[in-house]
């Protein structure tokens, strides 16, 4: 196992330690997020889960969890999921795995979030990693036009690029296209943030703020635990 896959498995380990039997909890998506629901499986424990996307829901119940649809459980107690980039105050970019939508929607349900990364994750400012930004098929691409302005707004000149896999547009769970936008730096991303939320035809985009209750991050000297 290589060193960056061993310290995923680290943390997703750490945070299977929090969940008590009992538990609502949300189980993220992506790579580390797996290692997490594998931890969780293995404890055994009586808990019901709400996945974040098709391909955890599986995971889950392949490893006999009990899964149930956002909005059928009591508030989920705890959510732990991976994150692209976690920059200053545990704002986060999210959404490399396409899951940002559902994953927004668990995180808001949740009494208290837990992000988990190896330790490349962490930025002084968000922006360096491409941020994912999910429209509805319908006229994407004025859409994709009307998020350049949005951006130019918040001073960024990035061009966002359609999302896609062995030549198709990448489709999400829920149907929705992908579009990446390098914005290289994100100086106001509660801005950024607000401007991209008033573009129809814009579902959701990847800026996790305010939302991460702490972060679990796996360094080759162990497990640090940071608050925003
Ligand atoms: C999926 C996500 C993932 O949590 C994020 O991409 C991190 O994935 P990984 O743990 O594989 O690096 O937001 O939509």
């Amino acid at each position: 196992m290589s060193d960056v896959e061993a310290q995923k498995r680290a943390v997703g380990e750490a945070a299977a330690a929090l969940v008590e039997a009992g538990m609502v909890v949300g189980l993220g998506t992506g790579s580390t997020a797996v290692w997490f629901v594998k931890a969780l499986g293995a404890r055994g424990l009586e808990v019901t889960c709400v996945a974040t996307s098709l391909a955890t829901a599986d995971l889950a119940a392949s490893l006999g969890l009990k899964v149930a649809e956002l909005g059928e459980t009591r508030e989920i107690d705890l959510t732990v999921d991976g994150a692209d980039e976690i920059g200053p105050g545990l704002g986060l970019i999210k959404g490399a795995g396409g899951a940002l939508l559902r994953e927004k929607l668990v995180w808001e349900a949740s009494r208290r979030c837990v992000v988990i990364a190896d330790a490349s994750k962490r930025v002084p400012v968000l922006g360096g990693f491409p941020l994912p930004i999910e429209v509805v098929a319908f006229g994407h691409r004025t859409t994709a036009l009307r998020i350049c302005d949005a951006l130019a707004e918040c001073d960024i000149g990035a061009a966002p690029r359609l999302r896609l896999r062995n030549g198709q547009p990448v489709r999400t769970d829920g149907g929705n296209l992908i579009y990446d936008a390098p914005c290289g730096r994100i100086e106001d991303p509660a801005a950024l943030a607000a401007a991209l939320k008033s573009v129809t035809g814009v579902v959701e985009h990847g800026l996790f703020l305010d939302l991460a209750d702490e972060a679990l991050v796996a360094t080759p000297e162990g497990v640090l635990r940071l608050e925003p």
